[in-house]
């Protein structure tokens, strides 16, 4: 591997190797004196073109972590705002012997396009409604901690699917890893594709969330749809929300995780949020863990 564009062509034996270099990384990551020498004379950008917390901060302090040099270029501070293309902005960052850049755009493919352009690796951060491969990865890291293998695993993911490029990552690396994602959403917001991608459509909240292993809501992207697709957040959360009576649905030993960030009592309710059985926190530690994993396959490679 190259670059990382998106779960979709990522094997299983890949995604594999990620866990379990992200489980050494995170034994590192734990102790007081984080610093490693992998990513020595290595510089990794961030290009951003969309708000983060996570993602980017992840990234940044994984490549610190390993000694890396890095910068973050936010699209609103950057010559995109002079008129530069995409393709111009990348190759500026290549000619400076840029090793990795870390791209999110609110257009789909657009990673896709930069990495036939650059002679960097190119990891996608987010695109659109596309993927987000780095938070499946993490998500799946959280599942392999708890259970030590996906095979048979149920992962009932709830909210807005429609909007989700975390929810087509996740289906993606489910389906490979051998685990069923078990879908639920508004009809609003819930695409036929998912279907065909290999995931479950349940027909209730109830149905997706009985006995399943890891309840995973997601955010409502108001940024992304014009409205009108479901009456009000109040009856969002009511109807579509996940709170402790749902959650006693699930198998006793499942846990809650979102990608974050959470509208509270909206997809979660807050009681659930800081359950003992929410790895949500987990999930953002794990974060860095599989970034630093992700980095160090990709410059070694
Ligand atoms: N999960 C996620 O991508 O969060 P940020 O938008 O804060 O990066």
């Amino acid at each position: 591997m190259k670059h990382l564009l998106g779960l979709k062509d990522v094997s299983r034996d890949e995604i594999m190797e990620i866990m379990q270099t992200a489980s050494k990384m995170k034994a590192l990551l734990l102790r007081d004196e984080k610093k490693l020498n992998d990513l020595e004379g290595k510089t990794v950008v961030t290009l951003f073109y969309e708000n983060s917390t996570r993602t980017r901060v992840s990234f940044e302090l994984a490549a610190k972590y390993m000694s890396a040099s890095t910068v973050h270029v936010a699209s609103a501070s950057s010559s995109v705002q002079k008129g530069e293309t995409l393709l111009d902005t990348g190759r500026t960052l290549d000619v400076m012997r840029t090793d990795v850049i870390v791209m999110r755009h609110p257009m789909a493919g657009a990673p896709h396009l930069l990495s036939q352009h650059v002679k960097a690796s190119v990891i996608n951060a987010g695109d659109g409604m596309n993927e987000h491969p780095t938070q499946a990865l993490l998500d799946l890291f959280t599942l392999y901690e708890k259970y030590g293998s996906f095979e048979g695993l149920k992962v009932a993911i709830v909210g807005d699917i429609a909007h989700s490029r975390v929810a087509k990552s996740n289906v993606f690396g489910l389906n490979k890893l051998g685990a069923q994602a078990v879908l639920f959403a508004p009809k609003t917001l819930m695409p036929p594709c998912f279907e065909q991608l290999g995931a479950k459509v349940a027909a209730s909240r109830e149905e997706a969330i009985s006995g399943a292993d890891a309840v995973m809501g997601l955010r409502i992207q108001l940024e992304r749809q014009k409205g009108g697709l479901f009456p009000s957040l109040g009856e969002y959360a009511r109807f579509y929300g996940v709170g402790e009576e749902q959650m006693k649905l699930a198998a006793p030993h499942a846990i809650l995780m979102h990608p974050g960030p959470v509208n509270r009592g909206v997809e979660l309710s807050s009681q659930v949020i800081d359950a003992e059985y929410s790895k949500i926190d987990e999930q953002v530690l794990n974060g860095v863990a599989v970034r630093m994993a992700l980095l160090y396959l990709l410059t070694r490679n």
